[in-house]
């Protein structure tokens, strides 16, 4: 039914600390429909109707206190543990549930066999608690590197997404391919897109500037296939960003790229308030052949 999958169907969540307000539509079982809270298990994100019921499946049945899969990223309390689509059917099931609760338009759990999963954890003496994830297809002809991306909204504005992007980018890199998030991106999919492209390419415009003395110019030459080899990403996005940066000039038969001391500030201060990223030396992860 159409019309049934726009309304929202859930009040609200618990899910490990935090009471969560949802977003959107999500396909939970009829039997949970109409009640005012659903209490959500944090490790194997199974639904129960009550605190009660949770608290005796907490203590007989969910006694792992992880996601599936295998951990193939720890540092700083950070783990992401990849999940492979074909193997743990009912995670995925529930992981999709609960991520549809915040995602306007995605149904992929008929073809879950064809993902891996990325799901992000902190951890703490209680276990490794959901942070967010981000699924992408196997075999993949377009060069798609992220499907669907996710940050739970207590954790949301923190830099989690952003940790996420990065990682998506390292597994491009490990590849030896260039990857895009698929089309369409959410807003806030956008926002976090941008902020990345923007930055990242930033980062290597001013590296490649010796730093100048104020006042002085120095032209030194970089080209987008270098950008994209260094980034991992692909040319169209790579473009695009420059064009959004405001930095690109027509100058006789060429383009120009302007700097200026602003911008380095601005790129610092922004590396300075990014406590945590993705750490490549602690990815324990490689191509399977
Ligand atoms: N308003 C304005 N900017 C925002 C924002 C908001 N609500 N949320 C994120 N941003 C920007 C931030 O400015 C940040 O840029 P900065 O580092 O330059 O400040 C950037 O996006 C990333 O922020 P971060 O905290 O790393 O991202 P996040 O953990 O909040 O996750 C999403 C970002 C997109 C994963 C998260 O918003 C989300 O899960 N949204 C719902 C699901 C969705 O739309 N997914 C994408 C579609 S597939
Ligand atoms: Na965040």
């Amino acid at each position: 039914n159409p019309i049934e999958k726009r309304i929202k169907n859930v009040e609200l969540i618990e899910l490990g600390r935090y009471r969560i307000k949802p977003w959107y539509f999500s396909p939970y079982p009829p039997q949970f429909n109409g009640l005012p809270c659903l209490f959500i298990c944090e490790f194997c994100l199974g639904c129960h109707s009550t605190r009660e019921v949770l608290a005796v499946h907490l203590r007989t049945v969910c006694t792992r206190k992880r996601p599936p899969g295998k951990e193939v990223y720890r540092k700083q309390g950070i783990s992401i543990f990849e999940i492979d689509g074909a193997k743990e059917q009912l995670y995925l099931e529930n992981l999709h549930r609960l991520g549809k609760l915040f995602l306007e338009h995605k149904n992929f759990v008929c073809k879950a066999d064809q993902f891996l999963f990325y799901v992000m954890t902190q951890f703490d003496t209680r276990g490794f608690h959901l942070v967010g994830y981000f699924s992408k297809v196997k075999a993949d002809i377009h060069d798609f590197n992220v499907a669907c991306i996710l940050t739970l909204p207590p954790y949301q504005g923190k830099g989690f997404g952003n940790m996420l992007i990065q990682f998506s980018y390292l597994l491009s890199k490990i590849e030896g391919k260039q990857g895009t998030p698929e089309k369409p991106l959410s807003d806030l999919g956008l926002l976090s897109y941008r902020s990345y492209w923007s930055h990242t390419i930033m980062g290597i415009l001013l590296k490649v500037v010796a730093t100048p003395p104020e006042g002085e110019s120095k032209n030194v030459g970089v080209s987008i296939s270098d950008i994209c080899n260094t980034t991992s990403m692909k040319k169209d996005d790579v473009i695009s960003t420059l064009g959004s940066l405001g930095i690109c000039f027509w100058f006789e038969d060429g383009i120009i790229i302007v700097l200026t001391q602003e911008m380095r500030k601005e790129y610092e201060e922004v590396e300075r308030s990014r406590r945590m990223r993705i750490d490549p030396k602690c990815l324990k992860w490689s191509l399977t052949v």
